[in-house]
């Protein structure tokens, strides 16, 4: 069977802990149907124009896949049948390239690393059987990279859309110690259900994740438009005019705006990165960078919102973490009202010393670190912040 024989086919975006409702919502937008949510997954139903727009426009999808069979497996040999019941042809040419990655949550299998071989090996002997000659294995950049999930004795088995994870969006030239996934950056801006608009700052801004992913949001601008490539590029069935149309309408689509992006981090060397990236980004006329303490900051006096992913102090000393966490909170209150704060740290403890009243917060994962990501409405005569108390997303 050929999947893509349907004008409509099934569709898989994987995304990080949690974002699922998120990813779910941006699909909705982007006119997918049938869309239900999993653990790290959302599935839906789509046309070739809604998996090239998944790519070029979703913020909290790490890859794309279109499951191409589904069947029982309990062990090495149904595996091995079932791959080679599949008919590979429609999929990929002899002279192209394969990679193919695993991931196995099951009793009847042992190692990830060898079902992905045994899954290449079924493939190439289907070739070699029909034709003498075998698909070459590319790690890098194959032309066709396949996925494969088994969770149990459920095995899924898909073609990757993306190619390579769309947290790598194409701006990121150089890094500091921590910076945060551009995925969960995104996720950042629109759990504050930021409007876009107004003064945006982040006063420890490392590499400019946040300010970077706030402006292109803000301006409507997708976030793989700086992408070089994509895995469906080389697939057999890449329509190539439709994905030109599709680049030049998101290019089209990218608004001005009076945002004012303000980024600032204490240590020049990172300042210099991230100007690096917001230039890479092509947001240089949005975003101003400086070196700055934040003990230092001015803010501008109209308000705004400050999204701020501060140290999380694991190797500091706790009272030394804990009162810098205070001094943030202290500063916030004498310098920053008429401002919406939210602060991502995974100290939760260090987060009680900044001293005011949370009104919304949320769990966000940072890779394999579980955050806190609380709001605070900071305004004139507040001892404790302000706004009213909401429950915990968890
Ligand atoms: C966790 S990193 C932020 C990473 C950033 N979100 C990114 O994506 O690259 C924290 C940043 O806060 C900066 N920082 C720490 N203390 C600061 C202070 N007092 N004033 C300004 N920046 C500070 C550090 O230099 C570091 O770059």
């Amino acid at each position: 069977m050929n999947v893509f024989s349907k004008p409509v086919f099934a569709i898989t975006a994987t995304t990080q802990q949690g974002l699922e409702p998120l990813l779910a919502a941006e699909l909705k937008a982007l006119g997918a149907t049938h869309i239900t949510q999993h653990n790290r997954a959302v599935s839906y139903q789509g046309n070739w124009e809604i998996l090239y727009r998944s790519n070029l426009w979703l913020r909290t999808a790490l890859r794309v896949m279109v499951p191409i069979a589904r069947f029982k497996v309990t062990g090495e040999r149904d595996l091995y049948e079932e791959l080679r019941r599949i008919n590979w042809e429609t999929y990929l040419k002899v002279d192209q390239t394969l990679a193919v990655d695993s991931i196995v949550k099951s009793d009847f299998f042992n190692h990830s690393q060898y079902v992905a071989l045994k899954t290449k090996d079924a493939i190439v002997d289907e070739f070699r059987d029909k034709y003498g000659k075998r698909p070459s294995v590319d790690i890098t950049w194959p032309d066709v990279r396949i996925n494969i999930h088994i969770f149990k004795d459920d095995c899924t088995v898909s073609l990757d859309s993306s190619g390579e994870s769309l947290h790598r969006r194409g701006y990121r030239a150089d890094a500091n110690l921590a910076p945060l996934n551009e995925v969960t950056a995104a996720a950042l801006i629109q759990l504050s259900g930021w409007d876009g608009k107004g003064i945006f700052l982040d006063p420890m801004c490392g590499s400019g994740t946040i300010l970077i992913e706030a402006a292109m949001f803000a301006k409507n601008m997708a976030p793989g438009l700086l992408k070089k490539r994509y895995g469906f590029e080389t697939w057999n069935h890449f329509d190539a005019a439709l994905w030109q149309t599709l680049k030049d309408e998101a290019y089209k689509s990218i608004q001005e705006t009076d945002t004012k992006f303000i980024g600032s981090d204490k240590v020049f060397k990172v300042t210099e990165i991230a100007r690096n990236n917001v230039m890479l980004a092509g947001l240089d006329e949005d975003i101003r960078i400086s070196n700055k303490q934040f003990e230092e900051q001015k803010p501008p006096a109209e308000g705004g919102i400050v999204i701020m992913n501060p140290p999380y102090g694991e190797r500091l000393p706790v009272a030394e973490i804990n009162a810098f966490y205070k001094s943030i909170g202290d500063k916030l209150k004498k310098d920053f009202q008429g401002y919406k704060v939210w602060i991502l740290s995974s100290n939760k403890e260090a987060m009680k010393h900044i001293g005011l009243a949370t009104y919304k917060k949320y769990t966000v994962w940072n890779g394999p670190l579980e955050c806190k990501f609380h709001a605070y409405d900071i305004y004139a005569g507040s001892k404790k912040g302000g706004g009213k108390y909401d429950e915990d997303n968890k």
